[in-house]
Formats: C-alpha cells, structure tokens, sequence
C-alpha cells in the first residue's frame, strides 16, 4: 500500500528551549526565513505524503495560522506589486493537505502518535518529529518510504550518536542487511548503564509504521519520564515481527535544543540563495576575531 499520510508531532513543551518555548513552539522558530516545521512538512511533500496531521496543543494556534490563507496580507502585497512574497505567501498553504488535532495532555511522544489513529485509518504511515529538522538532497521520509516498499515492515530513521549520548537517546540492537538498510530486531529507550546499550545506533527523527502500533500503544504504560514511550510500543514491533534501520543521508538538526537551532541557522543561511555571499563574509570575519 502506497504511503500517502503522515503525522508531525509537536504538541511537546520544548522545556529544553525555555523560555522562548513558554509561549512560542519550537516548532515555529524561523531557520533563516523558514520556520522549523515548514521544513519538515516540505520534506513529507517532497516523498510523496500527500495528507498530514499536525499534533498540536492549546498554546500552538499559530502553527494552524501559518498554514493557513491570509487574505489582509496577501491583499496588501498584490496591491504593493510584491508578487514573489505574495506566491511564497500562498503556497505555503498549498503545500499539502493539512489537518491539526489537539494532544489534550502532554502523556509523551507515544501518547501523541496514538491520537492519530482514526485520521490514519489502517493504512502504514510516517513520523516526522516535530523537532527534527533533516536537510538533504533525498528527503529522508522518503528514504524510509522506500525500505517500507522494499521489506513490508516498520521502519525507523537511524543513525550512530556519540558514546557519550547514548544515554540521551535510544540505542538499538541492529544488524547490517543492505547498503544503508538495517534488520532491527529490539530498541531500549534512554539505556541507563552500560550494559543496557544495544548499539550506538538510535532513532533519530522519522519512522514509517504500521497500524498495529496503535494497539501496541493502548497497552503501553508510562516509561522514561512518566511519558508513553514510542520507543517502548516500537520494541514490541521489532521483537515480534521486526523492523528495518534506514542509516539515512543528510544531515539532523536538532531544533528541540539551542546548540541544535544555531547549527541549522548558520548552515542554512551558508546555503540560502539571497544570504550566503554576505553572510559567508560576516562568519569569516567573525571567526577570525573568536
Ligand atoms: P521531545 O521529547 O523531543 O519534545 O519529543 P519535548 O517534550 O517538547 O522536549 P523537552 O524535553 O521538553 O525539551 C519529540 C517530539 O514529540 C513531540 C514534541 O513536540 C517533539 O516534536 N511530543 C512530545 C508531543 O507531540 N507530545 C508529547 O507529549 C511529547
């Protein structure tokens, strides 16, 4: 079955970014003239999604006004004859078939995914984390559509993290099948000693599941943090029937952290068309003097 839904889940409280998270969603902080979930959304298109709910909550109105019309300002930059703002302006809400739905408690990454079941309907779908930023040349949603076409199973964006991270992530016992394609056969989330390290692959991002992950999450109980765990419903997944790694090309910006939003706002801009001659000058310059 072609892979044609996806969710984006950004209804987290983003306490890593507080304060400018206490009233503005990391998701919606601009990377050079973008903001971080136009990104994301931009990707989903670009591998073939067509329909994407947004999982928002009460404080994250302005991700439902920014992909929707604006007829004050679209009107006022016909009549001021500013067509390329204008055209940037539209597509915008053109750029998929967009719903939102309200996470009406911060249960977890786990919990989020499950509010989507009914908008999925039994079809397999893909994750984007509202935070994760992946620039490359071949979206790497797509990337794991592919594997999914290839093998008929759950698929999960991985890459190796530094030793010293492993705790801040999951770590998952692997197997190399393929070029960049993994057999995954069990996860652990956040491994608290050494001994609980399957490997220093983890998931980073997107994942491409089936629909019996929705019941695998009904009898999900909280884990790290006192949150449904994704990760969690994701093991029994890849124990059972098993999942694929897709080690993907590209490169992740971690926008849920500060140090993860100045990279992707300093790489970005080196590669932004209007931006990157004065801006390449201005770096230079300033390391020079660092
Ligand atoms: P994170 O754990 O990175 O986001 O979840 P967070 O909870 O906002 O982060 P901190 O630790 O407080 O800084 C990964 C993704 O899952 C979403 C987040 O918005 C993020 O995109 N999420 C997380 C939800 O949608 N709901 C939740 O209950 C938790």
């Amino acid at each position: 079955m072609k892979i044609t839904k996806a969710v984006i889940p950004a209804a987290g409280l983003g306490t890593r970014v507080l304060p400018a998270t206490k009233s503005m969603p990391k998701e919606m902080y601009p990377i050079v003239d973008k903001p971080a979930i136009q990104y994301i959304v931009e990707e989903a298109v670009n591998s073939g999604i067509t329909d994407i709910l947004i999982i928002t909550n009460r404080g994250k109105n302005i991700i439902e006004d920014y992909f929707d019309r604006s007829p004050e300002l679209e009107g006022r930059l016909l009549e001021d004859k500013k067509e390329e703002f204008y055209n940037q302006v539209v597509s915008v809400s053109k750029l998929a078939n967009i719903f939102f739905l309200r996470q009406k408690e911060t249960k977890g990454l786990g919990h989020a995914v499950n509010c989507a079941r009914s908008f999925i309907s039994g079809e397999p779908f893909a994750v984007l984390y509202g935070d994760d930023v992946i620039i490359g040349e071949d979206p790497a949603c797509g990337q794991l559509i592919r594997a999914y076409e290839k093998y008929g199973k759950a698929v999960v964006g991985i890459k190796e993290v530094a030793k010293e991270n492993i705790h801040k992530y999951s770590s998952l016992k692997v197997e190399h099948l393929d070029g960049t394609y993994y057999s995954c056969t069990d996860m652990v989330e956040k491994p608290k000693t050494e001994a609980d390290v399957l490997s220093y692959f983890s998931i980073l991002g997107r994942c491409v599941l089936t629909p019996d992950i929705f019941d695998l999450l009904d009898k999900t109980t909280p884990g790290v943090g006192g949150e449904i765990q994704l990760t969690d419903a994701m093991r029994v997944l890849a124990q059972t029937v098993g999942m694929i790694g897709v080690d993907f090309t590209g490169k992740r910006y971690d926008i849920g952290n500060k140090l993860g939003i100045l990279e992707a706002t300093v790489e970005l801009a080196l590669k932004h068309p209007e931006l990157k001659d004065d801006f390449r000058a201005y770096i230079k310059n300033l390391a020079s003097e660092l």
